[in-house]
C-alpha cells in the first residue's frame, strides 16, 4: 500500500522493459517491513544528469537503483563513492542522504557471491576463471577476492582492461593470486561469464565450452535469457549451472539494507 509515508526508489534504465529487479526489490521491502517502493524509469543517457538533479530534490526519495547504460555515468553525479563503487568507478545504487547529497555503492559483485553461497557454491579456496573486465565483472572480481578464492584468472576481449583490473585488485588484496589469461575453462572449479555475451541471439560463447569439465560450476551475470547459450552448453556437459538471476535475487537484500 503506497501512502504519504512511502519512500520511493526509481530504477534508472534505458531501455527498461527487460528489467527484473522491481518485483524482487518490492517483495524484499515488504519482507523487511520497509515502506519503500521501486518504479522503473526509462531515462535516455543524455537526460540522466537532468533526471538525477530533479530526483535529488525530492525529500522522500530513498535513493536510486541503476542499471545499463547508466552505471558509469551516475558515479560522476554522486558526492561520494563507497566500497566496490570506488574501485569500479560505477554504481548500481545511490542513497540520498538527509542533506540531499548522494552516496554511490556497487553491490553487483557482493550479490553474485551471496547468490553462490545461497546455492551452496562457496567460492572460498576455489580456482576461478572470470570472463570480462567491465562494470559487472569488476564488481564480481572484487567480491570473489573478498570471499577468499584461491586464485582468480581474468580473461577479457580487450586484454589491457583485464591487466588494469588485475593490477588494481592486487593493490587492494595483497596476498591474492590474480592473473590474466585466455578464456580457457580447463582446470577451474568455477567459471563465470561477466560479459554481456549471451544477451543477444547469435552472440559468441564467452568460453571454449568443449574444455569445460563435468562438475565445474558455471555462472552467469546475464539475466535475460534466463538460460543463456553458455549455461545450456555447460549443463549438457554435466556442469553445475548458476543463473544470472541469482545475482539479483540475493542482492536485493543488500540494496534495501544500503538504503536504511
Ligand atoms: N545479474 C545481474 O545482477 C547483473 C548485474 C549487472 C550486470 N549484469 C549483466 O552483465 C553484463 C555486462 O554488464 P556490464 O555492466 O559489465 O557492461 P560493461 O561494463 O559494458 O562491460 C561489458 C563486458 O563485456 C565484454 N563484451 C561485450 N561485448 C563483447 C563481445 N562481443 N565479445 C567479447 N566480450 C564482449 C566487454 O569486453 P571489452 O572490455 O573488450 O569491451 C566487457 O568485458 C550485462 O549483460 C548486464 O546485463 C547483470
Amino acid at each position: 500500500m503506497i501512502t504519504g509515508h512511502t519512500r520511493f526508489v526509481p530504477l534508472l534504465a534505458h531501455p527498461c522493459r527487460h528489467v527484473r529487479t522491481p518485483p524482487l526489490f518490492n517483495a524484499e521491502c515488504e519482507r523487511q517491513g520497509e515502506d519503500i517502493v521501486m518504479v522503473p524509469l526509462d531515462v535516455l543517457p543524455e537526460r540522466l544528469h537532468a533526471t538525477v538533479d530533479s530526483l535529488r530534490a525530492i525529500e522522500n526519495l530513498a535513493g536510486m537503483v541503476i542499471t545499463i547504460p547508466h552505471k558509469g555515468a551516475i558515479a560522476a553525479l554522486c558526492d561520494r563513492l563507497v566500497g566496490a563503487a570506488a574501485l569500479v568507478g560505477a554504481c548500481n545504487i545511490v542513497r540520498r542522504e538527509k542533506d540531499g547529497s548522494l552516496t554511490g555503492g556497487m553491490f553487483d559483485g557482493e550479490g553474485f557471491v551471496a547468490g553462490l553461497l545461497h546455492r551452496g557454491h562457496d567460492p572460498a579456496g576455489k580456482r576461478v576463471l572470470l570472463v570480462g573486465a567491465g562494470g559487472a565483472a569488476s564488481g564480481v572480481a572484487h567480491a570473489l577476492l573478498g570471499a577468499g578464492v584461491a586464485g582468480l584468472t581474468i580473461a577479457n576481449r580487450s586484454p589491457e582492461k583485464a591487466e588494469t583490473l588485475a593490477g588494481q585488485l592486487r593493490g587492494l588484496f595483497e596476498n591474492a593470486r590474480v592473473e590474466t589469461g585466455p578464456p580457457n575453462p580447463r582446470g577451474f572449479d568455477i567459471v563465470i561469464n561477466g560479459t554481456a555475451l549471451g544477451m543477444h541471439a547469435g552472440d559468441a560463447l564467452p568460453v571454449d565450452v568443449d574444455r569445460l569439465g563435468a562438475g565445474t560450476v558455471v555462472g552467469e551475470v546475464v539475466m535475460q535469457p534466463d538460460m543463456t547459450p553458455l549455461l545450456a552448453a555447460a549443463e549438457a556437459r554435466g556442469c553445475v549451472v548458476h543463473k544470472g538471476i541469482h545475482m539479483i535475487e540475493q542482492q536485493v537484500r543488500l540494496l534495501v539494507d544500503f538504503l536504511k
